[in-house]
């Protein structure tokens, strides 16, 4: 079996990751330094495939335990990186952390690639490179923008870091996938998204408020030029874009790349406003959502979806799953999480 290193496979996109990667019958090692995720999220992994994936706890940001990380793992055959600091506003409040952390983490597995001759890399980029795009699908083609925060700066360079170390190193291929907006979770509900503290995202925030730990939703503006007034974005599920990468993973091992260093675009091609996320989720759950409109949320942009037609024709991969499966899954999510805690407290 072909053995995958997950960084931040504990996390919500790499938990996901890990389910599909070990259904195709892939052999996993996940390293997570457990910053923004649970242990008993590989218990939930075993659950659904069956088995525990192997697990070390580091921090990738450490140079030398990431050196001898990769020394002690020379089989590994790809990396799927995840391990990083998303939170759009912390990154503003104290950018070092997220340079340090996003920049030096991958820095360090690149050294530990190249000293062992590994030769794959699968990372975790974003549409926010593209800020608010001139022409709508945006295509991977489009201009990279000013970033908005340090977070989205951390994605741009990290880009342009593979880019530079594929370049001089013919022997290391990249794959770039930029996701659009990943909501929803796993049909088992066992795994999904869980936000420390307040969420900042708008379907755990949605999620949360109709089962009773948030007050209320508030939606950050109505004023915007789209049909509804409320941004629009691209929502893809969770599963759907895991799927990607194991098609990835494939298309690396099977020697099928183009150039030694590819991008894509994740998402579904659709874009709906955030009040249609809100219909969307009232209408599969049930329940009337208390949310309530107020200003604009500094650095958000007007509207954004996916030309995913070269993903589809290269990767052979289409996001299958439409909206209200998303919203739902979500829901089934929180409704498991709030049994789970019940329990507990009984
Ligand atoms: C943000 C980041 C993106 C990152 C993604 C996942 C930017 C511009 N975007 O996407 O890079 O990959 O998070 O972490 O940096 N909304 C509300 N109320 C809320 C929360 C959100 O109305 O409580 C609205 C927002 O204004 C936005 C939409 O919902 O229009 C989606 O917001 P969110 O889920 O935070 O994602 P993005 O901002 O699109």
């Amino acid at each position: 079996m072909k053995k995958i290193l997950v960084t931040g496979g504990t996390g919500y996109i790499g938990s996901h990751t890990v389910v599909e990667l070990r259904q195709k019958g892939y052999d996993v090692i996940i390293v997570d330094n457990l910053s923004n995720s649970s242990i008993e999220v590989l218990d939930n992994i075993a659950a659904i495939t069956g088995t525990k994936p192997l697990f070390e706890k580091l921090d990738l940001a450490e140079r030398e335990v990431t050196l001898d990380f990769f020394a002690r793992h020379t089989d590994i055959e790809a990396v799927i990186h995840f391990a990083a600091y998303k939170a759009v506003g912390e990154s503003v409040e104290q950018p070092l952390k997220y340079y340090r952390n996003n920049l030096f983490s991958l820095i360090n597995i690149l050294d530990g690639m190249l000293e062992n001759r590994i030769s794959n890399m699968v990372f975790s980029s974003s549409c926010t490179v593209y800020g608010q795009p001139d022409e709508l699908p945006v295509t991977e083609q489009a201009p990279i923008k000013q970033a908005m925060s340090p977070y989205g700066n951390t994605k741009q360079i990290s880009e342009e870091i593979l880019r530079d170390t594929t370049n001089v190193n013919k022997n290391l291929n990249a794959i770039c996938l930029r996701y659009f907006n990943p909501i929803g979770a796993h049909e088992s509900a066992k795994i999904g998204e869980l936000p420390l503290g307040v969420p900042n995202n708008l379907v755990p925030f949605i999620t949360q408020t109709a089962i009773g730990i948030r007050p209320q939703l508030k939606v950050f503006g109505d004023d915007y030029p789209t049909p509804d007034g409320t941004p629009i974005r691209d929502y893809i599920h969770v599963v759907d874009l895991a799927k990607a990468h194991v098609v990835a993973v494939d298309r690396m091992l099977n020697e099928k790349m183009k150039k030694n260093c590819e991008v894509f675009n994740l998402g579904t091609g659709n874009g709906f406003s955030v009040l249609e996320v809100i219909k969307s989720f009232e209408k599969v759950a049930g329940v009337k959502l208390n949310y309530k409109i107020v200003d604009r949320r500094p650095g958000d942009i007007t509207e954004v979806w996916a030309d995913t037609s070269f993903a589809n024709r290269e990767l052979g991969w289409k996001a299958e799953k439409g909206l209200d499966e998303m919203t739902l899954s979500a829901w089934k999510w929180e409704l498991a999480l709030a049994e789970k805690k019940k329990n507990k407290i009984r």
